[in-house]
């Protein structure tokens, strides 16, 4: 017998599964509405003018061929605790605050969740849903349980199914933009939030994005902010995959912020460990152009105009969806007003099967469609095709019609 023999399958996560199924697709006009990387209207993928320029820049004097330090460097992890927390939040915890470079989102979320496993003994992570399918990979591999509670119904609804959750069990919100369904707390949620958290002992994890995406950078950072006033421990992941379209640069970080100083420095060297003994350092050339460019008083204020370009394409394209959807397609809480790259529909997951087999188009089992990859002269194409699959689900007789 073999030792492979003992290999058990393990399930992907949904949207890698979906990705396979799309890549052997053969139809031309397929269309895939799953991948997270934005394309412009031609369907290439963005790349923003400021990282553009940096990234030539920095290439004219590159000859840094040598190993970072596990934490990454202390111009990066700098910048980012000031772009995730606010220069005065930075100043204010600045010995309780730390930041360790990490391998993207993915990577910043799995260091996270192994610290909270192996460092401070955690079991339970609480996750609102609808949300991001690999959320439970990943708890999985940190051997971390995930507990699910309902998301989409109102805060205070949803602070009530976590008054079950205990002491130490760790919950994780999305800071900006929620993905899927596009939604933003208010401040006054982010309040009810952390005092939820400070009165039962929660550690908040934020899962931070795709920060500037959403509001504008500020306001996709609030949450953070108001929870790390509040409450006395938190943990941050960052993605910069979105926010700088450096998506296979694989740069992200971890940061934590403890409730004295002697904590933040032995959370930095438990990270430094846990990084040791997964991939030893990170990759230093995609954390550069971040660090340059968060650096960079110029080059900062036009990488916010980047943001705010993608941004207005990102709502125009929810908007032109929106006003060709059928109204029964739509989030029955149409009305508030979301953001960022997805959009949640209401649609069966017979017709989601339907769409993806018979007509080549892709969504998330749970309705959730990429704006990113959604460019506008393909949108009437699209709606009209989601308009009549939703129509025959409940008007089977006409399916010939739609057929011919
Ligand atoms: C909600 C959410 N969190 C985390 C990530 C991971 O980011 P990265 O691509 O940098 O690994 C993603 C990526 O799509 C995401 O959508």
């Amino acid at each position: 017998m073999s030792i492979f023999e003992q290999i058990t399958h393990h399930q992907m996560d949904e949207i890698s599964t979906v990705n396979q199924c799309i890549k052997s697709d053969r139809r031309p006009k397929k269309r895939d509405l799953v991948s997270g990387v934005i394309l412009d209207e031609a369907g290439l993928p963005i790349v923003l003018p400021t990282v553009v320029d940096c990234r030539q820049q920095l290439m004219r004097h590159w000859a840094k061929n040598q190993y970072l330090a596990p934490e990454g460097t202390a111009r990066f992890n700098t910048a980012v605790t000031e772009l995730v927390f606010g220069r005065a939040l930075s100043d204010a915890f600045c010995s309780q605050l730390i930041t360790l470079q990490a391998p993207g989102g993915t990577g910043a979320l799995r260091l996270a969740f192994d610290f909270y496993a192996s460092s401070l003994n955690g079991r339970r992570l609480w996750v609102g849903t609808p949300s991001w399918p690999n959320y439970q990979q990943i708890a999985t591999a940190a051997g971390v349980e995930m507990v699910n509670f309902p998301q989409q119904t109102t805060v205070t609804q949803w602070l009530c199914a976590l008054e079950q959750a205990q002491p130490y069990d760790a919950v994780l919100f999305q800071a900006g933009a929620n993905n899927p369904t596009g939604m933003m707390l208010d401040t006054e949620d982010w309040h009810k939030i952390a005092d939820l958290c400070r009165r039962k002992q929660l550690l908040p994890i934020l899962d931070n994005a795709s920060q500037g995406l959403g509001q504008d950078i500020e306001k996709d950072a609030e949450g953070i902010r108001i929870m790390a006033q509040s409450c006395p421990e938190l943990i941050v992941a960052s993605s910069f995959s979105k926010n700088f379209m450096l998506y296979n640069e694989r740069v992200g970080a971890v940061s934590v912020k403890t409730s004295v100083p002697v904590f933040a420095t032995q959370a930095k060297e438990e990270l430094r460990t846990i990084i040791r003994a997964n991939y030893s350092s990170p990759a230093s050339f995609g954390s550069a152009i971040v660090a340059e460019i968060l650096g960079d008083p110029q080059l900062y204020q036009k990488w916010l105009v980047d943001l705010v370009a993608v941004r207005v394409m990102l709502a125009k394209r929810r908007d032109s969806l929106l006003a060709a959807l059928d109204n029964r397609c739509k989030e029955s809480s149409s009305d508030v007003q979301r953001y960022g790259l997805f959009i949640q529909l209401n649609l069966s997951s017979q017709i989601i099967r339907d769409l993806r087999e018979k007509d080549g188009i892709y969504l998330l089992d749970n309705g959730r469609l990429s704006l990113a990859s959604l460019w506008q002269h393909d949108i009437a194409r699209i709606t009209t095709i989601i308009n009549c699959r939703n129509f025959l689900n409940t008007n089977p007789c006409n399916i010939s019609v739609y057929n011919k």
